[in-house]
């Protein structure tokens, strides 16, 4: 097993990286406050994983209530958030109450972000169980639902007091949710750790494959990555945002056709594409860079053109985007492979030729 660090001084917790992790009551009981929790999960990771979490936390004394919602990005509303509150307050959980999201990206920024809410905050911990919350989403603090006119757009900064994440539930994972996953780590080694974009092109038959040594190493890697800039930057006022590549065009792609359409990683892939192009356009990456980051995403099977919506959709979708300063719209793009440079730089035209060519 590998443990890191989310190094935020008294607000600082442990990442566990490794398989079998969620028989381990030495790892979950010293993060359970109180002798009550609420497991947070979806009809489709309960009947897989629930079990054996309820069954570690009973050994410990600690009596569990499940609450279960409907599978999928469509349901990160409002509507199915309060069947959390509903559940917590029917069950008079108190402000010690332990809530633990078992799921993808999608239960984990709910669970969160009902943890930071429910009497005005209480004990949270992540146990994800997709490649993508286990490199992305279950560190960091992000928590939110969507809303019809802009995805991600309501939530809070929430860091949970534990990540458990083992790598056995992968097992189980779709192969197009796996590779959706697989565009959130090659995104650490196009923003910041060159190294690492050479090794997952030389061992991504190994990641496909589920080969379970590759994977805890790519996890273990993204998470140190993911850790290091949330610990230099928890609340996104600067470096944070590098996190963000393709996201700005990614979030337009699944706001524009609908949660949960396109994967949120399908829509990164396709998304860092329009940021390729035009960190292209701007003369900081060549075309053979364009092409290699083309040839990565292609390999995972994941998409590089994105849907026609259209230039002037796709800027009004990207005018909600988080980034937006004072009416500005700020970008993640790519001075060179490795290295990510949030700016202002690129001019209206030259997001608008970007956005035709990313797709076509
Ligand atoms: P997801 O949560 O929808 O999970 C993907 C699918 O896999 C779902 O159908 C889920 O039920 C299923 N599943 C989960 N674990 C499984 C398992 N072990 N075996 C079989 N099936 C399993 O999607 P995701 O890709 O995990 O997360 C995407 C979400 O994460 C988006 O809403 C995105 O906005 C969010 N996100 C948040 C952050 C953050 O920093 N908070 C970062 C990246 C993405
Ligand atoms: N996934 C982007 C972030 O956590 O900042």
């Amino acid at each position: 097993m590998h443990t890191l660090d989310v190094a935020l001084g008294e607000r600082a917790y442990p990442i566990h990286i490794g398989s079998s992790l969620l028989a381990r009551e030495a790892l979950l009981l010293p993060h359970i406050r109180g002798r009550q929790a609420v497991v947070v999960s979806n009809e489709t990771v309960a009947p897989l994983y629930l079990d054996v979490l309820l069954a570690t936390l009973a050994r410990g004394g600690v009596t569990a209530i499940p609450v279960i919602l409907p599978d999928g990005e469509a349901y990160k509303t409002w509507e199915i958030l309060n069947r959390i509150f509903d559940a917590l307050l029917l069950n008079k959980c108190e402000r010690n109450t332990t809530l633990i999201a078992l799921g993808g990206g999608v239960i984990g920024d709910m669970g969160g972000f009902a943890a930071a809410c429910y009497q005005r905050g209480m004990p949270f911990v992540q146990v994800p169980t997709t490649l993508l919350a286990q490199v992305d989403s279950s560190v960091g603090g992000k928590t939110a639902i969507n809303h019809p006119l802009g995805k991600n757009m309501i939530g809070a900064f929430y860091q949970p007091q534990m990540v458990l994440a083992d790598v056995a539930t992968l097992d189980t994972l779709p192969d197009r949710e796996l590779r959706a996953g697989l565009a959130e780590v090659i995104k650490y080694g196009l923003i910041r750790d060159p190294e690492f974009l050479v090794w997952i092109e030389a061992n991504l038959e190994h990641l496909l494959a589920r080969d379970r040594a590759a994977l805890i190493y790519a996890i273990e890697r993204s998470c140190r990555n993911k850790a290091e800039v949330v610990a230099a930057d928890e609340r996104e006022s600067g470096e944070r945002a590098l996190l963000n590549l393709g996201h700005t065009f990614g979030h337009a792609i699944e706001t524009g056709l609908g949660y949960g359409v396109w994967l949120h990683g399908e829509a990164v892939a396709a998304g860092t594409m329009i940021a390729a192009h035009l960190s292209n356009l701007l003369g900081w990456l060549d075309d053979k860079d364009v092409a290699r980051m083309g040839k990565l995403f292609e390999r995972c099977a994941l998409p590089l053109r994105s849907p026609r919506l259209g230039v002037a959709r796709y800027m009004e979708l990207m005018s909600h985007d988080k980034k937006v300063l004072d009416g500005r719209l700020r970008l993640v793009l790519l001075e060179q492979l490795g290295r990510a440079v949030l700016t202002e730089q690129a001019s209206e035209s030259q997001i608008a030729q970007a956005i035709e060519r990313g797709c076509t």
